[in-house]
């Protein structure tokens, strides 16, 4: 596996496989990776013939009190995992590249509809700073098909609705969730948690497939979310939101029969943890 640094030469190797046409899938990340991460590499690799992953921090999506200085950075051990896994090309772009007028003077990107709300709303400008990072990595790579997880269930709506919206010619393709064995979703941020964290910290996942159970027996969607942010907050987690949303994000409604998901952002202690469980609506 190769790894570039700039705009340019990532432009030479992507034309040199173009001419030979081969189809290139895309994997953006923030580096520190995980099996989360690989699973989205092998899903490129099933529809495509190369496979660039992305590993850049990007400033423009962590806000002024968020951890853009702690977030674990772990660029050689990414590399050596990532040509293991059979990635083609990384693309370990410096701020400077990136950013060539600087990220204050960056042009920038929004999804009005979808970028206020759950995630947005307790972190102005975090989707304004995806939107902006990832056209720009469409611009630079030019991927036939991109993926994303679906952990990050608003990041994927607000992607696929950009890419929609402008036209971009990848297909946006979204991965199941990699869980450990006791169902935390795997994240670059769990291991911020102490030990005692740790282990509290599948209560998100089992708090949303009780919501999703309960609202698919019928029970009221803000009864059940009230309790399921109370049962939460008994535990010691810091609620930021708890929420049952359409499966596009608008929102529920009682008694309409519509495909779901349940999502959850907290806090265990500084660590903000987010899952997110889709769920069909009762036959
Ligand atoms: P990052 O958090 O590094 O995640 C990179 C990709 O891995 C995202 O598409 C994310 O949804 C996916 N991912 C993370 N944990 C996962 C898990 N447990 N199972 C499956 N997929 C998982 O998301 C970002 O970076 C950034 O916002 C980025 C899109 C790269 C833009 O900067």
């Amino acid at each position: 596996m190769r790894t570039v640094t700039t705009v340019g030469d990532l432009r030479l190797q992507v034309a040199a496989w173009r001419r030979d046409g081969l189809r290139i899938g895309f994997v953006p990340t923030m580096g520190n990776l995980h099996a989360g991460h690989f699973s989205l590499i092998h899903q490129a690799k099933e529809s495509a013939d190369r496979v660039i992953a992305s590993i850049f921090v990007n400033p423009s999506q962590f806000g002024p009190n968020e951890d853009f200085d702690r977030y674990p950075r772990t660029p050689e051990a990414d590399a050596t995992a990532l040509a293991g896994e059979g990635c083609d090309l990384l693309f370990l772009p410096s701020v400077a590249e990136m950013y060539p007028f600087g990220v204050a003077q960056r042009v920038r990107m929004d999804v009005p509809s979808l970028t206020g709300i759950l995630c947005g709303a307790s972190r102005p400008g975090h989707f304004d700073g995806v939107c902006t990072v990832v056209s720009r990595l469409f611009n630079q790579v030019q991927p036939d098909l991109a993926v994303f997880g679906q952990k990050d269930y608003q990041q994927l709506a607000i992607l696929r609705h950009m890419a929609r919206d402008l036209a971009f010619p990848v297909d946006i393709q979204g991965a199941p969730t990699r869980r450990e064995d006791d169902g935390l979703a795997m994240s670059s941020r769990n291991q911020y948690l102490t030990p005692e964290q740790r282990e509290r910290a599948p209560l998100i996942q089992q708090t949303l497939h009780w919501v999703a159970t309960r609202v698919s027996e019928g029970d009221r969607i803000e009864e059940t979310l009230m309790a399921a942010r109370q049962r939460l907050a008994d535990a010691g987690f810091e609620v930021d939101y708890v929420e049952v949303r359409r499966a596009d994000l608008a929102p529920a409604r009682d008694g309409v029969p519509e495909e779901r998901v349940a999502l959850a952002a907290v806090k265990l202690g500084s660590t903000r943890l987010i899952d997110n469980l889709v769920f069909a609506p009762r036959l």
